[in-house]
């Protein structure tokens, strides 16, 4: 109801105005817009303290729900094999996918931490614990990986250090099949104020990444979908074999 009102009331403003007036209110929107984006970001961040407290099916995920949405887009659209995740955490995250699996009635998900702190089992999860750029690791989830008969997708969700974040391009890069994507998660870390302590996190990662592997292009309209992402040019996607 109130709604309504304030619609019509607003539309009977619009009506009201003249050229001129529709164009500044035009500009003053184009400014606006961003700073209201940005700062319902932020509110949401902190009611959610950056999302740590949001659960999926009671338990924790700690993602963006609008990304998440995004990926679950993905994973529909793109029907991979396997996920290979860096950063378990609670394990919200891999259970989501796995579930997703289930209703698509494929896939597995392949998900590492340095340390164990999920309780979560499922049939589609396979959890490895240890250094996600270690040899050890990586051959534990090449073995995990074996031949899989459709597309490999890769997230990183781990340690989101610059350093970190490159390493494990350049180490994970090689499983993302053609077509498929990397999703850099956490870029947002470089973008807002108020996780500047973590800097420099992924973006600048991503940036040289792509510069050196032009098999790799940034899928803008995906990172952009929902207009507020914590993944800012986060979602890579693979264009050609390249050299693996
Ligand atoms: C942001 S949390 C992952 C959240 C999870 N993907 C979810 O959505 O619920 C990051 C995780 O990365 C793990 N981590 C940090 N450094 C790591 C490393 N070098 N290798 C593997 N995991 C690491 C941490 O232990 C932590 O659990």
């Amino acid at each position: 109801m109130a709604n309504g009102i304030a619609r019509s009331a607003a539309r009977s403003v619009w009506h009201n105005l003249d050229g001129a007036e529709r164009s500044l209110a035009r500009r003053v929107r184009r400014i606006a817009a961003p700073l209201v984006q940005r700062w319902f970001f932020q509110d949401l961040i902190e009611k959610t303290g950056n999302f740590s407290t949001v659960t999926w099916l009671g338990r924790p995920i700690w993602q963006n729900v609008l990304d998440v949405w995004v990926l679950q887009e993905t994973i529909a659209e793109l029907r991979p094999a396997v996920i290979i995740e860096s950063g378990t955490n609670r394990g919200g995250s891999a259970l989501f996918m796995a579930h997703l699996f289930d209703l698509l009635g494929d896939g597995r998900v392949i998900t590492i931490d340095i340390e164990k702190q999920h309780t979560v089992t499922h049939p589609r999860i396979t959890f490895l614990t240890g250094d996600s750029v270690s040899p050890a690791t990586l051959a534990a989830v090449r073995d995990a990986l074996g031949a899989p008969a459709g597309p490999v997708m890769v997230i990183l969700d781990s340690d989101h250090r610059q350093q970190h974040v490159a390493a494990e391009m350049e180490a994970y890069a090689p499983f993302v099949t053609s077509g498929s994507y990397m999703l850099v998660q956490d870029g947002v870390i470089d973008v807002l104020p108020s996780f500047r302590r973590g800097r420099p996190g992924p973006r600048p990662a991503i940036t040289d990444f792509v510069l050196r592997h032009p098999e790799f292009a940034i899928d803008r309209e995906r990172c952009e979908r929902m207009l507020i992402t914590h993944h800012p040019d986060g979602w890579l996607r693979r264009t050609a074999a390249g050299a693996a």
